[in-house]
């Protein structure tokens, strides 16, 4: 009994996240980590509305400097444009945009997006508070600091560059694009610039990486295992055994399609992660694991043992789809930050596909029900018609995958789910295209490891090549 009353206690429920949101991570190149002090933090007053100017309302941006590499007079200024993330010292401490800093003399910064880590215009994230939160506040926030900067004699002649990963890749081209005067050129990493509502093509790029990396027979036991599993919900002792074997905290509400879709999430999730955090090699690893006993004996045991091990679940258990919109209904940080941005500005839900994948059979992970979560979360107004509105809204303002920019570097990873929304050819002969096999989201924008292939880094310096070629023509 008591040990019954403790083991309850101990086990913290666990809210899974969908994969929507990006943590971008820093490089990690620890060569480079001993400049730790190099680093300086500083803060800019920004108003808070650019497009009203009666409104006189401001906040506090934070941005990261590093002045280690800088000629002076003339020489660029470098930014990595910080997105749905806390901003932090890695990316002027090492990774790819440190490069290209250091062989041109560049000033080194890293910009906060409004809403995230400390760059608050509000402290409480209420749904009416949230409507500063948008791109093109964030667009003219870069303006605005970027204006500033300039206006010291110091960077008056600097040429910008801005680089950008996942979302804030969307944010340099479609900053290149409305403020070409303000920026040479723009390296954008893994950017989904179409919105999209029901992204079935992201599940699609999930299989496909199991599916080359790990081969037929690995597939065939993680289709049998996501049956085995929907056949379990259907019976009373086969749903104690999901219960058990995905450590759920209480039982699913079995007739709730939304419940059944956060719990669909909780399987698919867990493999997009797998995915979208890859290295050539990791997903193989998975894959050799699913073919031995390691997660389990039976499929469904397998896909159960995997999930747990993978988030790493320990002795917790995973809580109820209620508990999560409970949860993102009170937070104020990035997580409901980025979840607004997805019901007013891009979608990206990761729906299933239907196209014969593995992913196929978790129908419950549907448009209504990631909708469900942007009305509870925010506004019963935030219902379909409102979400597929704001989407449009967004590509025709940016122009989805045809933009119209001069001096722009698209990089993709075919491993990326995301790199199905993103622009595949090039915009024209100033922005080139790279669309590298293999690689995962913005693999770029780190430092070279061991495990990159040659095409990995041929892309990596192909950017740094071509952003030294602007730079030299505009001196
Ligand atoms: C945020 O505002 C809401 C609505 O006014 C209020 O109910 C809530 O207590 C506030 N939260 C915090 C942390 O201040
Ligand atoms: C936001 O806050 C919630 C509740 O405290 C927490 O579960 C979640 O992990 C937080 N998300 C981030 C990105 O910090
Ligand atoms: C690049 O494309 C833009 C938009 O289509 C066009 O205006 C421009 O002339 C092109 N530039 C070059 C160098 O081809
Ligand atoms: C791109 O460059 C071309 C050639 O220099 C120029 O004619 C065109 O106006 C530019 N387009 C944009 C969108 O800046």
């Amino acid at each position: 009994m008591f040990l019954t009353f403790l083991v309850l206690i101990l086990a913290d429920p666990r809210v899974v996240e969908p994969p929507l949101r990006v943590d971008l991570q820093p490089p990690e190149d620890f060569e480079y980590r001993s400049n730790r002090n190099n680093v300086h933090t500083a803060w800019i007053t920004m108003p808070i509305d650019h497009f009203d100017p009666q409104n006189k309302d401001t906040y506090q941006m934070r941005f990261m400097f590093n002045e280690e590499f800088f000629g002076g007079d003339g020489y660029p200024i470098f930014i990595m444009v910080g997105g749905e993330w806390n901003i932090s010292p890695g990316y002027l401490q090492g990774g790819n945009m440190y490069l290209n800093a250091q062989e041109n003399r560049g000033f080194l910064i890293y910009t906060e997006h409004r809403y995230y880590g400390q760059s608050l215009p509000y402290q409480n994230f209420t749904t009416e508070n949230l409507r500063f939160l948008n791109v093109d506040q964030a667009l003219a926030d870069l303006a605005y600091f970027i204006k500033t900067m300039k206006e010291s004699p110091r960077f008056a002649n600097s040429k910008v560059i801005l680089y950008g990963g996942s979302y804030a890749a969307n944010m340099v081209l479609w900053f290149k694009q409305r403020y070409p005067h303000l920026t040479l050129g723009v390296v954008a990493s893994s950017g989904p610039i179409l919105g999209q509502v029901d992204f079935t093509g992201y599940l699609e790029v999930v299989h496909e990486a199991f599916s080359s990396e790990g081969g037929e027979e690995c597939m065939s036991i993680i289709k049998e295992g996501i049956q085995q599993t929907i056949a379990a919900i259907a019976t009373t002792s086969g749903r104690q055994e999901v219960q058990r074997m995905f450590r759920l905290c209480s039982p699913l509400l079995y007739d709730d399609e939304y419940e059944l879709g956060y719990f669909s999430g909780l399987i698919s999730w867990t493999f997009s992660g797998s995915v979208q955090t890859s290295r050539p090699g990791t997903i193989s690893a998975v894959c050799r694991n699913f073919l031995t006993d390691v997660y389990g004996t039976t499929p469904m045991e397998k896909i159960g043992g995997y999930v747990r091990a993978t988030q790493n679940i320990g002795s917790s258990c995973f809580s109820t789809y209620e508990a999560y919109v409970r949860i993102l209904r009170t937070m104020n940080n990035n997580s409901r930050a980025w979840y607004y941005q997805t019901c007013t500005e891009y979608g990206y839900y990761q729906t299933a596909p239907r196209s014969g994948t593995v992913f196929d059979d978790l129908v419950w992970l549907s448009v209504p029900f990631y909708v469900d979560i942007c009305k509870q979360a925010f506004d019963q107004k935030f219902d379909e018609a409102f979400v597929y509105n704001a989407v449009d809204r967004v590509n025709r303002v940016f122009g989805g995958l045809a933009p119209n920019v001069n001096n722009t570097i698209n990089i993709h990873g075919t491993a990326d789910p995301w790199h199905v929304l993103g622009v595949h050819d090039d915009i024209n002969e100033s922005s080139p295209t790279y669309m590298v096999p293999r690689a995962p989201h913005c693999f770029d924008l780190s430092n070279w490891r061991p495990s990159d292939t040659i095409r990995m880094t041929n892309a990596q310096q192909a950017a740094r090549r071509l952003v030294t070629r602007w730079l030299s023509q505009n001196v």
